[in-house]
This record gives structure tokens, C-alpha cells and sequence, in this order.
């Protein structure tokens, strides 16, 4: 039979030399389990006499509890040890570099308009939204384009089966509707820019049936062209990052507008190459004017107390300039590859405070 001492002394050694939970949960088993030695000795006290078994209780009993504080510190001590291996296991170097490549790229569209919306926030425009499948009202008509004008042919649209009203619906020719869209729901001020996605049934080198296009309204009540030149001038600067770029407007012709202006910015083509900047010749980005007095009352607005100025600017063509994209049909062929190499890094979100591009 153990004397306690041994008894004591084996198990405590037992329980030190245990190397983790279920080891130790052995031991504790082997000693006060149902079958476990201090329990055996427990039950044999039954043959003893009274005096004897309390003097055999108590020093039973010191065994127990030395042997059970034992367990506990050493289950403790392994916890420890078992968690800290686990961390050591986890472990994650958050000084590494992330892998941006993991994340997919930034389409350069993606890009580009929020390039664009960045530098229009700052000058205290919203952005604002259409649908893409639009009402022939908002397309054409309240923008001053009646049914037979032909300004629709030059449109090449799109057109749907009519709602179930019976209105007609067209796949959106431009961001105009846009305009109406607001001008109907707000009240001036107004100072909003609209990109979005704009249909037409074209397709060639320049040309995709789907395509992008950013507006701008500014409704107030003493909006001139000064204020459009102005907005311009500071917009294009910010975006190509060329601070002389110059701006010149060209006479022209919307249906929308009064007067117009067809928008270009300073380049020079060389060897068939295109430079942005103050070199005399020019290059059309985009369309713009003073909003119609039609369109304005299209839209419930007094023509007599408010004007404003409007333009619109193909978001490709910005894009390839920018950028030095050469065709433009590559923007929507999901090659990776020229995703790869156009695309931008997702963390890098374009803000004016830390410089538009990488
Ligand atoms: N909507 C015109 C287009 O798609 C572009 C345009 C011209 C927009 C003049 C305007 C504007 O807001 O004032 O060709």
C-alpha cells in the first residue's frame, strides 16, 4: 500500500511532468476518479474505527487538497503555455505590405470618375443620379428636344418597348436627363455633377454602344458664363494636373443650352503623338452653355429670376488622355491583362489632399 508521502510525492511529480490538458486530466482521474487512488484509499477507511478514520480522514483529505491544487496550478500554468503557442502559431506581421493584387483592380472608368467627383466635392458639388433606362420626357423632350427635332437623330438611340402606360423609353443617350431629374426635385441653388453609363447605337474605333459621360448644373440667380469658364478651367488643371492648361470655348449648337460652347483644352500633336498643355493647338473634351430658358421652365424653375450653366464631358476620352490609352474599345473587352496594366491599386482612393493618382 502507498504510503501518503509516496502517494503525494508521485502524484505531484506526475501532475508536474504532465504536458497538456488531456495528460493532466489523466492524472486527476488516476487519483480522485471513481477509480482513482486517493479514492480507493477513501473507501477502505470504512474497516477502521472512529478514531482511527478521522486521524486517516484528515491526513487523506491534505493529500487531496494538495494533489487538486496541484492539478489546478499546473492546468493554469498549461493554459498559459497553450495560448501563447497558439498566438506564436497566429501569428500576423502587421508591418508587412499588403497585397494589393489580391484585391482585383480598379477599372481606369472606376478611376477616373472618382478622380472627378474628388475635384468637383471640393469645389461644393453633389453628385447626383438617373436611371439609365429613361423616359423620352427626360431624354429629349424637356431638354428642349421635341419629337421630329433633329437633333434625335444625331443621337443614334437606343429605343425600348414603350412602359405600360404607354410611355416611351429610351436606353439614355446622354447624362442631360439628369439635369431635369434634379431641377424637378430641388429648388435653386443647384450645384450638382451626374457621371454615369449613356447608350448609343454606334460602334467603331471612337465609338461603343455603351459609354460615360460626366454633367455638371449650377442653378442660381446670378450664374454666368464666367462661372462656367471658371468651374472648367479649375476642373481640367486639377484633373490633368497641368497648371497652365488653357480652356477655349468654341461657338456651337445644343438644343438644351443658349448660348453653347464646344469646350477644348490646349494640346499639341506631334508625330501622332497628343500633349496635353499650352501649345496652341486644341482638342474638344466635351459640351457645355447656359441652360435654356425652355429647359428651366421644363422644370418649373423662373427663368426670369434663376439662370445656369451646364456642361457634359465623355469620361473615356478624359480617361485615355490621362492616362495614355490609345482605343478605346479596350475599356470593355474584360482583358485582364490590359486590366493589369491600366487598372489602379485599389487601396489607393483618389482625394485631392494626397494628389489624384499614384
Ligand atoms: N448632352 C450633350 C451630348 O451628349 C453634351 C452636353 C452639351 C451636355 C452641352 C451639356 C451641355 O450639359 O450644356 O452630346
Amino acid at each position: 500500500m502507498d504510503t501518503l508521502d509516496t502517494l503525494q510525492a508521485d502524484l505531484l511529480a506526475t501532475i508536474a511532468a504532465a504536458s497538456d490538458s488531456a495528460a493532466l486530466e489523466e492524472v486527476r482521474v488516476s487519483a480522485m476518479g471513481k477509480k482513482g487512488r486517493i479514492t480507493a484509499l477513501m473507501g477502505d477507511m470504512r474497516n477502521l474505527s472512529p478514531e482511527e478514520r478521522k486521524a486517516r480522514g484528515a491526513a487523506l483529505n491534505a493529500v487531496k487538497t494538495a494533489v487538486e491544487s496541484a492539478i489546478e496550478a499546473r492546468r493554469a500554468e498549461l493554459k498559459t503555455a497553450e495560448l501563447a503557442a497558439k498566438l506564436e502559431a497566429e501569428r500576423i506581421d502587421v508591418t508587412l505590405p499588403a497585397r494589393p493584387e489580391s484585391l482585383g483592380r480598379i477599372h481606369p472608368i472606376t478611376q477616373t470618375i472618382d478622380e472627378i467627383v474628388a475635384i468637383f466635392a471640393d469645389m461644393g458639388f453633389t453628385v447626383a443620379e438617373g436611371p439609365d433606362i429613361e423616359t423620352d420626357f427626360h431624354n429629349f423632350t424637356a431638354l428642349n428636344i421635341p419629337p421630329e427635332h433633329p437633333a434625335r437623330q444625331m443621337h443614334d438611340t437606343f429605343y425600348l418597348p414603350p412602359d405600360a402606360d404607354g410611355g416611351a423609353r429610351v436606353l439614355r443617350t446622354h447624362t442631360s436627363p439628369v439635369q431635369i431629374r434634379t431641377m424637378l426635385k430641388e429648388k435653386p441653388p443647384i450645384r450638382i455633377i451626374a457621371p454615369g453609363r449613356t447608350y448609343r447605337s454606334d460602334y467603331d474605333q471612337t465609338h461603343t454602344p455603351m459609354f460615360h459621360q460626366v454633367e455638371a448644373l449650377v442653378i442660381g440667380e446670378d450664374i454666368h458664363m464666367g462661372h462656367l469658364k471658371g468651374t472648367l478651367l479649375e476642373f481640367c488643371r486639377a484633373f490633368f494636373q497641368i497648371d497652365d492648361l488653357p480652356i477655349r470655348f468654341r461657338p456651337s449648337f445644343f438644343p438644351f443650352t443658349e448660348p453653347s460652347a464646344e469646350i477644348d483644352i490646349g494640346c499639341a500633336r506631334k508625330g501622332g503623338e497628343m500633349k496635353l498643355g499650352n501649345f496652341g493647338d486644341w482638342l474638344e473634351i466635351g459640351g457645355s452653355g447656359m441652360v435654356h430658358p425652355k429647359v428651366l421652365e421644363n422644370c418649373g424653375i423662373d427663368s426670369t429670376k434663376y439662370q445656369g450653366f451646364a456642361f457634359g464631358m465623355g469620361i473615356e476620352r478624359m480617361a485615355m488622355l490621362k492616362y495614355g490609352i490609345p482605343d478605346l474599345r479596350t475599356f470593355f473587352e474584360a482583358d485582364l491583362r490590359w486590366l493589369k496594366h491600366y487598372g489602379f491599386v485599389p487601396l489607393d482612393q483618389p482625394n485631392l489632399a494626397q494628389g489624384l493618382t499614384r
